[in-house]
C-alpha cells in the first residue's frame, strides 16, 4: 500500500466536509521561491492566483503556434474568457498551477487537475518558447510532484504527443519511474510521485536548478 505524508489525506477529508471548494485552502504564500534556469537567470515561481488572467492571455499570444498546438492538441490562438477563468482559478488541493515569472512577464506553467475521486492527476505544461530547453519544465515538475504528494496525490499522468521529445525528456529526467503507452500518436505516461531514492538522486545531480532556499520565499502573495 502506498505511504501518504502524514496527516495530509485527514487533513484533506476534514476540509472537503466543511464549507464549499473555493474555501478549501486560503492562496499558499507559502510556495513563492525563486528558482535558476541553465542559464543562470532567476526567476520567481508561484502559485497562480485569479488576478493572473491578463497576464496569462498576454503569454498565450506570444506562444508559438507549434508550442500551443503541443499543449492543447489544437490550433488555439486565443484563449476563451471561460478558459482564462478554468486555468486561473484554482482550489490548491485537487487543481494547482505553478507559474514563472521573468520581471511582469509569465514565462512558464505547469498545473495538476486530480482525476476526481482518484488518487491520480493529470499534468500539463508550457514554457514560452525563447526559454524552453533551460530547466523550466522539470522545475515546474518538482515543485508539482512535491506539493501534489502533500496533498495525497501519488500518480501522474500525461498526455503528449508522440514525437514530444522534450515532455518525455522532463519525465524521465525527474527520477520517477515512468511507463508510457503509445496510441494513435499520443503517448499516455504515468508515474508514480512517491520520493524514491532515484527521484532524490536525481534533483540532487542538478541542484543549482532548484530553489534558492530562503531567497525571497512567501514575500509577494
Ligand atoms: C515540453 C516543455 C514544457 C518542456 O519545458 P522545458 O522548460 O523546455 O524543459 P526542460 O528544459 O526542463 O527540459 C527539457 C529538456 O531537457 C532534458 N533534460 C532536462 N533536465 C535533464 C537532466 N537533468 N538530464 C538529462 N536531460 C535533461 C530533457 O530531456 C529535455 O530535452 P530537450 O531540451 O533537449 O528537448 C516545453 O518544451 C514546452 O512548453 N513545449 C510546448 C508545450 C508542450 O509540449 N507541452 C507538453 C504537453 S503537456
Amino acid at each position: 500500500m502506498t505511504d501518504f505524508p502524514e496527516g495530509s489525506r485527514d487533513a484533506i477529508d476534514v476540509m472537503r466536509e466543511h464549507g464549499d471548494k473555493w474555501s478549501l485552502r486560503p492562496y499558499p504564500s507559502e510556495l513563492v521561491c525563486d528558482v535558476v534556469t541553465d542559464h543562470g537567470e532567476i526567476l520567481r515561481l508561484r502559485p497562480i492566483r485569479p488576478d493572473d488572467a491578463e497576464l496569462l492571455v498576454r503569454f498565450h499570444r506570444g506562444l508559438s503556434s507549434d508550442s500551443i498546438y503541443r499543449r492543447y492538441f489544437s490550433i488555439h490562438p486565443e484563449l476563451s474568457d471561460a478558459e482564462v477563468r478554468h486555468l486561473t482559478q484554482v482550489d490548491y488541493v485537487d487543481r494547482f498551477a505553478f507559474i514563472v515569472e521573468s520581471g511582469n512577464d509569465l514565462v512558464g506553467v505547469g498545473r495538476y487537475d486530480r482525476i476526481p475521486g482518484t488518487t491520480e492527476a493529470e499534468v500539463a505544461f508550457i514554457v514560452a518558447d525563447e526559454y524552453q530547453h533551460q530547466g523550466i519544465g522539470l522545475l515546474l515538475l518538482d515543485h508539482l510532484a512535491d506539493e501534489a504528494w502533500s496533498l495525497g496525490i501519488t500518480e501522474f499522468t500525461a498526455e503528449t504527443q508522440a514525437d514530444n521529445r522534450s515532455m518525455m525528456g522532463v519525465f524521465q529526467a525527474s527520477g520517477f519511474p515512468v511507463t508510457s503507452q503509445l496510441q494513435d500518436e499520443v503517448i499516455t505516461a504515468r508515474f508514480p510521485i512517491q520520493p524514491t531514492d532515484q527521484s532524490r538522486a536525481s534533483r540532487a545531480a542538478r541542484a543549482d536548478r532548484i530553489t534558492l532556499a530562503g531567497r525571497g520565499r512567501g514575500d509577494r502573495p
